[in-house]
């Protein structure tokens, strides 16, 4: 069957095309029902089942017969570390951690909070809180404090599993200091936490609250893995919205095995015993579904890769780990490729690694240049598939189904709706426009098994933020068209929602950061465009009548809260000062229109605009940061 078959064969009966798939997973009690519409336009997967995650991603490999096969290898070019965990130490290690967890009063369906850097013990967390039932929320490493003590207060675990220290090319980033600060400045308190002390920086433990992952671990009696429901929530990652609220996201423990286990053949084209990688972070979706759970639930082995594309030690460093562990699909952000290319723009270093091991290249987490895929494909001699999601979906909405039948590729497009996905590009109004007219991307409920159901404790902002635009869609929040062939193409967020190097931001978070400063009476926060990160936030303040403090030192202490606050990430570096904001005449700031003289690109006088001779203000505030060119 080729792809037109199989996804009209998903078209014609999409429940029973979930419960074939549902086949691949091994349940204490099968689904009797696929689809559950009874609260529509909630809906939920496979929710009459039984099963377990960890079991699923790990022991069952382990009974037959691939408990010595590699599930992770970790390769850190920064700590100049390699190791291989197999399918049997891997459960080894998971009983024995969430055995303590277990002793320690966490039970199914109690939060865990997991804060750790690119290393095995993430994985070995994530499934040994899948193993008890317990619910984790892995908060990326490169968020500060604050982010950390809103997570904790969202989500209000009972412990938090963290390492004492992070690290970053040149830079310890100390974890410990962080956690301290998030866990007294939220209003949730833990019961205890348990940390791993890395070599590069051990910490001091809080007697009685901090308890160390190895000494916590002796005599202890491994955890047997609990069936839980298969609506049962198996994880919560927090992404930005449009305000400085993150959103929970809840993935959905059956739906989630069954969804990430189709993908692995039909879309990463790789079969069990498979070496796969995904240069990501353990923090983002990429990093929860290709970095930890569908590999291991198919059987693959993992590459946990702490290092960057670039200076650790140098642009050569992805070839060599592909070539080193005979990699054979390869998923990364196109970010990570331009940073190569601007140091190696010839590829001369590929030259000294034989990556024939190495059948594909898939990118995704922004938009993927055609700049970039070419070059990609140029040096690494592979195809190169771009696709596209989001943490709400978890796994491809469009994409290349390479396992299936490769489609031809159209650079430029993340290729085609997968099954499960019945994607429309709507109008203002709601209605479907045709082939190549731009319009908002929705997706037709229901969404397939695995995407999030709800989200944490807000199912009225699941249904204002996703499902109220459209009735009967889910608002993607990205702006696209597609073509007489039914290839997607995705051209902008249509929400305040910008993307860092691949890292999903929020502009409304950053303007609440710049707004606390006491100088600045207002603020907008944009997304520039960056040849390397693909975009850079850019704030705009109007300082208070009054206000004496020199102008440079308003502008670093901008910059500073927004390292404190929201984190290292935001990569928030460029501030201007202007007198006034561009406004509608019912007091709206025109973000869009910023955005477009920032980018030196053509735009239309917004009709509604107060006053147009602000934009001239705008653009000389803009040119000295190297924007709004001529
Ligand atoms: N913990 C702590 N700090 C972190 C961090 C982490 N896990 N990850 C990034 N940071 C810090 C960096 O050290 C940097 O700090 P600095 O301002 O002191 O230099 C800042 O956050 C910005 O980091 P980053 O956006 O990664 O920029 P960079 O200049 O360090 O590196 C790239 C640029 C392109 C090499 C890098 O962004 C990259 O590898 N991107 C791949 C993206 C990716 O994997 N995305 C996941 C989605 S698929
Ligand atoms: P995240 O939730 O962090 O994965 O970010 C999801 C958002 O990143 C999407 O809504 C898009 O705006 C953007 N994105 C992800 N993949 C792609 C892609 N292949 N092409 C264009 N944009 C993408």
């Amino acid at each position: 069957m080729g792809y037109r078959d199989v996804y009209a064969a998903w078209q014609a009966d999409p429940e029973q095309f979930w419960m074939e798939q549902a086949k691949a997973i091994d349940w204490v009690k099968p689904p009797s029902k696929a689809l559950d519409d009874s609260q529509a336009p909630l809906y939920e997967w496979f929710t009459d089942a039984q099963v377990n995650t960890c079991y699923n991603a790990v022991d069952r490999h382990v009974e037959n017969g691939r408990g010595e096969q590699a599930a992770i290898i970790y390769d850190s070019p920064i700590t100049d570390t390699k190791s291989t965990t197999t399918y049997a130490e891997l459960q080894t290690q998971t009983a024995s951690l969430a055995g303590v967890l277990r002793d320690k009063g966490v039970v199914a369906g109690d939060r865990v909070i997991i804060y750790m850097p690119m290393e095995p013990e993430a994985l070995v967390a994530m499934l040994a809180c899948a193993r008890i039932g317990a619910i984790h929320s892995v908060v990326f490493g490169g968020f500060a404090a604050h982010e950390l003590a809103v997570r904790i207060n969202d989500a209000t675990p009972k412990a938090i599993i963290a390492a004492s220290c992070g690290l970053e090319p040149g830079r310890i980033v100390d974890y410990k200091p962080l956690l301290d600060q998030a866990i007294d400045a939220a209003d949730h308190q833990v019961d205890f936490t348990l940390i791993l002390q890395r070599d590069q920086q051990p910490c001091a433990l809080i007697d009685g609250r901090d308890y160390d992952w190895h000494a916590a671990q002796d005599g202890v009696t491994p955890a047997d893995c609990v069936p839980v429901a298969g609506n049962h929530p198996a994880y919560i990652l927090y992404t930005s919205g449009t305000t400085g609220a993150p959103k929970g996201v809840v993935r959905p423990t059956a739906g989630h095995l069954v969804a990430l286990h189709w993908t692995m053949k039909n879309i990463y084209d790789v079969d069990p015993g498979d070496v796969f990688w995904a240069a990501s972070d353990v923090g983002w979706v990429v990093g929860h579904s290709y970095i930890c759970y569908a590999p291991l639930i198919h059987g693959n082995t993992t590459v946990v890769f702490e290092g960057k594309p670039i200076g650790t030690p140098d642009a050569g460093t992805f070839w060599r780990v592909i070539a080193e562990h005979n990699v054979r699909s390869f998923f990364t952000a196109p970010t990570a490729f331009r940073a190569i290319k601007r140091e190696d723009p010839k590829g001369e270093m590929i030259k000294d690694y034989d990556i024939s091991c190495l059948k594909a290249l898939y990118l995704a987490g922004e938009r993927a240049d055609p700049d970039t895929i070419e070059w990609a494909q140029r040096v690494m001699n592979v195809p190169v598939y771009d696709h596209w999601w989001q943490t709400e979906t978890g796994y491809t909405i469009a994409g290349n189904p390479v396992g299936i039948e490769p489609m031809p590729v159209k650079i430029g497009s993340p290729t085609v709706a997968m099954p499960g996905y019945d994607v429309q590009i709507l109008d203002d109004e709601g209605a479907v426009l045709p082939p190549n007219t731009l319009g908002a991307i929705a997706v037709k409920l229901p969404l397939p098994p695995g995407t999030l159901p709800t989200l944490w404790n807000a199912t009225d902002r699941f249904k204002t933020s996703y499902l109220a635009t459209f009735p009967g869609y889910y608002e993607t929040g990205d702006a696209g068209m597609v073509d007489e062939d039914g290839y997607l193409y995705i051209m902008a967020r249509t929400d305040d929602v910008i993307n860092v190097a691949g890292h999903r931001l929020s502009t409304g978070a950053m303007e609440e950061v710049l707004a606390a400063q006491p100088d600045v009476g207002e603020c907008a926060v944009i997304g520039v465009t960056d040849a390397l990160k693909g975009q850079l936030p850019l704030g705009f303040i109007c300082l208070n009548k009054g206000c004496d403090t020199p102008p440079e030192a308003i502008i670093a202490d901008c910059i500073k809260r927004m390292r404190d606050t929201i984190g290292p990430v935001a990569a928030f570096k460029l501030v201007a000062i202007v007198d006034r904001l561009p406004k509608t005449r019912s007091g709206k700031i025109l973000r869009g229109t910023m955005v477009k003289i920032a980018d030196s690109a053509d735009f239309k006088m917004p009709a509604t605009i107060d006053d147009p001779a602000i934009l001239n203000e705008i653009k000389a505030a803009l040119q000295p940061l190297g924007y709004a060119k001529d």
